[in-house]
């Protein structure tokens, strides 16, 4: 019998970097062997790099991801009585979405599996921000998930080691190598999750703009239409809407901030571009699970969502009346001159949020959960000189430099006349 390996990393890489497609065969072999260790990190680490300048076409993406998914286990909820629908977004600043939407459509019918993840870079990660919730816990096994999705229909919780392993590693890897931003890979990540969680339907927050990984629309068309095809593909109900990250989401970046923000949505109130974007989404969610018949407003108006999301947080430990941590010190920043907010830069805001303590500089590190910031005024608002324009949050006082260097530049005041533009940009299904 021949046990010889049907290739070698060497010639994987070379075939990608010299701008050839790959085969099947090479594929499958190379994310199976990088799973089990015998291709080292500094080998994928070349072969993402090659990927990254040369890409790939649809059908090397599209088996990618296949071999991501069979690197691990697949969970199945059809056992459930309800449809159910998840919701990825591709990261942004403020973008506590996932918070409300996930009780909003279980108050609705359609229950919501959301397994997610941590901060990345500038990006906040919902399981940190519900972290702050005292007690709540972001571990479940996979029965313990089952039984919850079918009592309160909603759980947001951290994706079990057995879920598409191949990424967790390919995705520590992609982080510390300058290899996030590629199309093939971010698209076959998110889809090789989603796929394997085993949702019936998706909607995709694809982000757009100077806070988001894709920083121009043309290239975010390109992913959402790159993922809707894997989803439909592998049978899930998958749409896409392209969503704007220029200026930070809300008025909130931080984890307990965001909290926060969250439930003054599910109490009837919060910043109008979240309501608008909660509500599209939930839309979106509905109809792709056949439930397009309920409308979220009334939902998230009479009550049900909050119900829901009080039963949510506590079936995991957490204390839905508990006191969030609060930043110990504050710094006010002010508009030097009077005039229109012409712009405000999510990213900007996103890094001064992340020095401040609300992100990680190395992996597992402690978060100060009250850090962050706080937006007194957004784009298309008139402010006067010495108006409050952001409050920063900090338990270390000696952070507050660094924030206030990521936030050199950050903003625009002029008299020009502002055009304000939907959240939503575009939609791909
Ligand atoms: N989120 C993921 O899960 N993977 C990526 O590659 C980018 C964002």
């Amino acid at each position: 019998m021949n046990t010889a390996a049907p290739h070698d990393a060497p010639e994987v890489i070379m075939a990608k970097r010299d701008g050839h497609a790959l085969s099947d065969s090479q594929i499958d072999w190379v994310v199976d062997a990088f799973t089990r260790g015998d291709v080292v990190p500094e080998q994928m680490s070349a072969l993402a790099m090659a990927i990254l300048l040369n890409g790939m076409d649809r059908r090397e993406i599209s088996r990618w991801t296949n071999a991501m998914i069979a690197s691990g286990e697949r969970m199945d909820f059809s056992s459930l009585s309800w449809p159910t629908a998840d919701k990825h977004s591709t990261g942004g600043v403020g973008d506590m979405i996932t918070l409300p939407l996930a009780p909003l459509v279980a108050a609705c019918g359609v229950a919501v599996p959301q397994l997610s993840g941590r901060g990345l870079g500038h990006t906040g990660g919902t399981l940190d921000k519900l972290e702050s919730i005292p007690g709540w816990q972001a571990s479940l096994s996979n029965e313990a998930m089952l039984a919850q999705l079918e009592d309160v229909g909603a759980v947001i919780c951290a994706a079990g080691a057995g879920l598409a392993p191949a990424d967790k590693k390919l995705y520590a890897l992609r982080d510390v190598t300058g290899t996030v931003e590629a199309i093939p890979l971010i698209a076959s990540s998110i889809m090789s999750k989603k796929i394997a969680e085993g949702t019936g339907a998706l909607v995709l927050d694809v982000k757009v703009g100077s806070g988001a990984f894709m920083k121009d629309i043309d290239r975010a068309r390109e992913l959402a239409e790159t993922m809707v095809a894997l989803g439909k593909d592998a049978g899930v109900n998958t749409v896409a809407l392209l969503t704007d990250m220029a200026t930070p989401l809300g008025v909130a970046a931080g984890n307990a901030l965001e909290v926060a923000e969250a439930v003054d949505v599910l109490a009837g109130g919060g910043p109008a571009d979240v309501v608008e974007l909660t509500l599209a989404l939930a839309r979106e969610m509905l109809a792709a699970a056949g439930r397009s018949d309920v409308d979220p407003a009334d939902a998230l108006a009479d009550g049900r969502a909050m119900d829901v999301w009080r039963r949510m947080i506590a079936a995991q430990g957490g204390d839905p009346d508990g006191a969030l941590p609060q930043a110990r010190e504050t710094h006010v920043v002010t508009a030097p001159t009077g005039g229109t907010l012409q712009r405000l830069d999510a990213y900007d805001v996103g890094i001064a949020a992340w020095r401040l303590g609300a992100g990680r500089s190395k992996p597992g590190e402690q978060l100060d959960l009250g850090a962050g910031v706080t937006l007194h005024a957004k784009p298309g608002d008139v402010v006067a000189a010495g108006q409050p324009l952001m409050t920063l949050h900090a338990d270390r006082p000696e952070r507050f430099d660094r924030a206030l260097a990521a936030l050199e530049g950050s903003f625009d005041l002029g008299d020009e006349p502002f055009e304000r533009t939907d959240v939503v940009l575009g939609r791909v299904d």
